[in-house]
């Protein structure tokens, strides 16, 4: 229960380093152009969306409202046609502006349907309008493309983005992969809803987020068509392809359950996936209704992963998850996918979050207390990882998935728990649910929110527990 998912520290290798030193020239290079960053001059959409950890991750000048991504994919030969359709709108005046998009050959662009120049930079895709977008204007952009999909190598050395497996793709997003399969404002900040139409040959099954509208087979290729209709940030995007075992039904508070198991991992999954009604049961017991209409998970086989990722509605896990993984993923519904992060240092909103669902979870099922969690972490000596770097503040976008965050972000909150009692505690964790519904989320907020409910100052506590260096003394 107390180990978070680490795959940084078990996929980094000297070559994966290497690459990842290699990625961060084109930033540079973007920063000495004055490209980088939100505030960029004139009537060019900026190319970054202003998060130092990744700063060309989305993209300035406009908000994405809908994508509509159509995607055929050939399992045997890794082959994607694409066409996205995204409805967006200028919070500038823009003569031209940014999509994020790696790899893949783009074949054509448009804008309200007239034909619009375009260059690759990188990961930015750059249109040129044909006529100038007004401030607060809505407007259409198809983008038509082709390729061989392939996954980034993020800063901690893991795969994240379309990642090929034996019998289709395993696309996970997280932190920035989801420009390796579709033209995307690529930051959390930006949420829009998806429809998605995934061909793929017939046997084989591509599952999205939301609900499953329909799919239908004609001439050996099968296409379904998902609607995800709350709004979500392009990494917890997928659009997993593989031969699965499916398991459809509704549960007692009405949410749409689609379960999709590789069959080599069926046989692991089933007691877990079994219990998944009861853990959002719970969840929706302790952290208020569950956020969206569709739940789910998708337990592929997909070995050299080496993480799960809480894909909005529908967890996607590389491998048979356990209890606790089942409950983890699924507490992001509520934090991380529904309550999105501002910027990426935050990031332990999400995973300290999700790493505390797991010690309440075994609390309350005759395991372990928080405090037995906590007090075998605390005796942990000075020198362990787990003291590497405080989780409010984890320094560069290589650090976001370690130890630190997981644990001293659970860490965090229990201390919170014993500051306030649990009445005030599970009130500030509902109200925070509640009140960032569908939005975002700071930790500035999260902390004044504390606060309010409580009715104490905890400057002190969030000072020593998420920003100072080291291992926290005892109170
Ligand atoms: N958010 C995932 C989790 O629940 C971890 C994703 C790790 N991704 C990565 N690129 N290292 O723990
Ligand atoms: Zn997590």
């Amino acid at each position: 229960m107390t180990s978070p998912r680490r795959p940084a520290v078990r996929r980094r290798t000297a070559v994966l380093r290497r690459e990842a030193v290699l990625a961060t020239v084109p930033v540079a290079v973007a920063a000495l152009l004055g490209a980088a960053g939100p505030a960029a001059a004139g009537t060019t959409g900026a190319s970054g969306a202003g998060d130092p950890y990744f700063p060309l991750s989305g993209n300035g000048g406009y908000h994405v409202r809908h994508y509509g991504l159509a995607l055929g994919y050939d399992t045997s030969s890794r082959h994607l046609d694409g066409k996205a359709d995204l409805t967006a709108r200028a919070t500038q005046r823009l003569t031209r502006f940014d999509l994020d998009l790696k790899g893949l050959k783009v074949t054509g662009v448009t804008v309200d349907r007239a034909t619009a120049r375009f260059t690759r930079s990188g990961q930015e895709l750059v249109v040129t309008p044909r006529h100038a977008l007004r401030e607060g204007q809505e407007f259409h952009v198809t983008v038509t493309y082709r390729g061989t999909p392939a996954p980034v190598t993020d800063p901690d050395g893991s795969a994240d983005g379309w990642i090929p497996t034996d019998d289709g793709a395993f696309v996970a997003g997280e932190p920035q992969g989801a420009m390796t399969w579709f033209p995307a404002n690529n930051h959390p900040t930006d949420k829009a809803s998806y429809d998605f139409t995934l061909t793929v040959p017939e046997g084989r099954t591509a599952v999205a987020n939301g609900v499953l509208l329909g799919r239908r087979t004609t001439h050996g290729r099968t296409t379904f068509r998902w609607r995800q209709s709350e709004p979500m940030a392009a990494y917890l995007a997928t659009a997993t392809v593989g031969k699965f075992d499916i398991e459809r039904y509704t549960t007692r508070d009405g949410v749409q359950v689609y379960n999709a198991v590789d069959p080599r991992e069926a046989r692991a999954a089933a007691p877990v996936l079994k219990k998944l009604p009861s853990v959002l049961e719970w969840e929706s017991g302790l952290f208020g209704p569950y956020p969206f209409r569709a739940a789910g998970s998708v337990v592929d086989h997909a070995p050299d992963v080496g993480y799960a990722l809480e894909t909005q509605s529908r967890p996607l896990y590389d491998s048979a998850p356990d209890l606790s993984t089942l409950v983890h993923e699924n507490a992001h519904q509520w934090f991380g996918d529904s309550v999105s992060l501002t910027a990426w240092k935050d990031i332990w909103l999400n995973e300290g979050f999700a790493t505390y669902a797991e010690w309440l979870y075994s609390e309350q099922h005759g395991g372990d207390s928080a405090q037995k969690t906590f007090d075998a972490l605390y005796a942990r000596p000075a020198s362990n990882g787990l003291w590497a770097f405080p989780p409010g503040d984890p320094g560069s976008g290589a650090n976001i998935f370690d130890t630190p965050v997981y644990a001293r972000g659970a860490m965090t909150l229990h201390e919170l728990r014993r500051a306030v009692g649990d009445k005030d505690f599970f009130r500030v964790l509902r109200a925070w649910a509640a009140e960032h519904r569908a939005g975002h989320g700071t930790t500035d907020r999260f902390v004044r929110l504390a606060e309010r409910v409580s009715g104490k100052d905890l400057d002190g506590l969030f000072h020593t527990w998420l920003y100072t260096k080291g291992k926290p003394g005892r109170a």
